[in-house]
């Protein structure tokens, strides 16, 4: 299994680009199921879950022709409906190519998703179920959480989310997008990246209004068109690397990104004394003066503190100056990670499976680590880049998923990190 090593404390400086963000792709690329016209996508990351995303679509019946950046898809064949089990137990984004399969077939069978450990439950998917079924869906589970849906006939609905879910929320709006009639979809997610898949599909006919707001209104049509898409910056990988240049107390330039989608990101440091100034598609991080203020967060659903930087953001607490409460409301897993970084000598108390309290600054000392998911490994890259002394992360494969050839960039701007097999 390649694994990283990292030699600590080197000055970083100088140029980062941002790639397309993990989580548009990975809607978009089954979002091609709903038309039988050409799809072309452009700047995709090279990750592993894209790659994860053309295996179950190529099994489907999909022609793809994809150089690493750009691909076109032609979906006109696809006769299958049934996702390959072992293809889609290695990411949690294969339940996306459901909602499609089953509004252009009537049907869909696949099994429960797999994917990063964060969620209770191996991460649940009853919200997906109760959307099929609000537009006329009959589900079947089989053995070993096998799931089978059919529909006589699929109809728009009425339906208001118990809870706010991103891919749920995705799932339904793709789905809608070529049942007739109008679907009202309530309480749905803002982020950004369903804002970019709503006018991705308007662009190929679809009819889809208030994507961005709580209420979404989507009048179904026979048939969408040809489609081509930028994928929009990666926001996460935006935050992460600003939280490196925070932490190492780095002049860092990133750019091909959108600081707004990181608005609440940026807020804070602001108030933890993080000197930056960006633009429409660029962001500098300077050097500063230092230790950082300790300052608590919340995550949120967007707009508020992205449940995904909350790890990059709790290295960056253990070299900020006082007590901070980070208290991650999303999911109930995703603080296990940090006894790590206790063992790299960060000073962390576990209140319960929430919430962790901060005391900084504290010096990191590298040690030998596995990552348990993505954003909990760009975490243990950035705390492996400020401690002193070797750090090596295993499982490197999770880091994969979401960042493109990180180490490379990592050592543009003066890391001292290398991928050992
Ligand atoms: C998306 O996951 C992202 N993944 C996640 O990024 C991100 O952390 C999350 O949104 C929140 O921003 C993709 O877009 C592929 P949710 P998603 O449904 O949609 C519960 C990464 O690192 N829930 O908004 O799966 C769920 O357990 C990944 O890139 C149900 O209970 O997250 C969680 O507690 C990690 N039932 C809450 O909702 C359901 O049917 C919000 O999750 C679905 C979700």
């Amino acid at each position: 299994m390649p694994k990283f090593i990292i030699n600590g404390k080197k000055p970083l400086s100088g140029q980062i680009a941002v790639s397309g963000a993990k989580n548009s792709a990975l809607k978009i690329i089954p979002a091609s199921i709903l038309s039988t016209e050409k799809i072309t996508i452009k700047n995709l990351p090279n990750i592993e879950d894209v790659t994860r995303s053309f295996e179950v679509l190529t099994d489907l019946g999909a022609k793809i022709t994809y150089n690493g950046s750009e691909a076109n898809i032609d979906t006109s064949n696809i006769a299958n409906n049934e996702l390959n089990a072992k293809m889609a137990d290695k990411f949690r984004g294969s339940i996306m190519f459901v909602g499609p399969l089953l509004a252009r077939f009537g049907e869909a069978k696949f099994p429960h998703p797999g994917g990063c450990v964060i969620g209770a439950g191996g991460r649940p998917i009853d919200l997906f179920l109760e959307g099929y079924r609000a537009f006329g869906a009959e589900i079947k589970e089989e053995s070993g959480k096998f799931y089978h849906i059919k529909a006589k006939h699929l109809q728009a609905a009425e339906y208001f989310f118990p809870l706010v879910s991103v891919t749920a929320t995705e799932s339904m709006m793709m789905t809608a997008s070529i049942i007739p009639g109008t679907t009202i979809l309530k309480n749905c997610a803002m982020e950004p990246e369903i804002s970019a898949l709503a006018d991705y599909l308007n662009t190929q006919g679809a009819q889809i209004s208030g994507a961005g707001t709580p209420i979404m209104v989507i009048k179904g049509q026979n048939k969408i068109g040809a489609g081509e898409f930028t994928v929009i910056p990666d926001r996460i990988e935006t935050g992460s690397f600003a939280i490196l240049a925070a932490a190492a107390n780095a002049n860092l330039e990133i750019i091909n990104c959108q600081p707004e989608h990181i608005m609440t990101l940026l807020k804070i440091m602001e108030r933890i004394g993080v000197d930056f100034e960006y633009g429409r598609d660029w962001l500098k991080i300077k050097k500063g003066k230092r230790p950082l203020k300790a300052h608590d967060i919340k995550t949120h659903e967007y707009p508020g503190f992205a449940t995904d930087l909350q790890s990059p953001y709790v290295v960056l607490m253990t070299q900020a100056q006082g007590i901070s409460l980070i208290h991650e409301t999303i999911y109930d897993r995703r603080l296990l990670w940090t006894d790590m970084l206790s063992q790299m000598g960060a000073s962390i108390i576990m209140c319960d499976p929430h919430r962790v309290v901060i005391q900084g600054p504290t010096p990191l000392f590298g040690k030998r680590l596995i990552s348990p998911d993505l954003r909990a490994g760009i975490a243990l890259v950035i705390a492996g880049l400020i401690a002193e002394g070797r750090t090596e992360i295993d499982n490197v494969y999770q880091i994969d998923r979401g960042y493109e050839k990180l180490e490379e960039r990592l050592r543009k701007i003066g890391a001292d990190i290398s991928r050992v097999e």
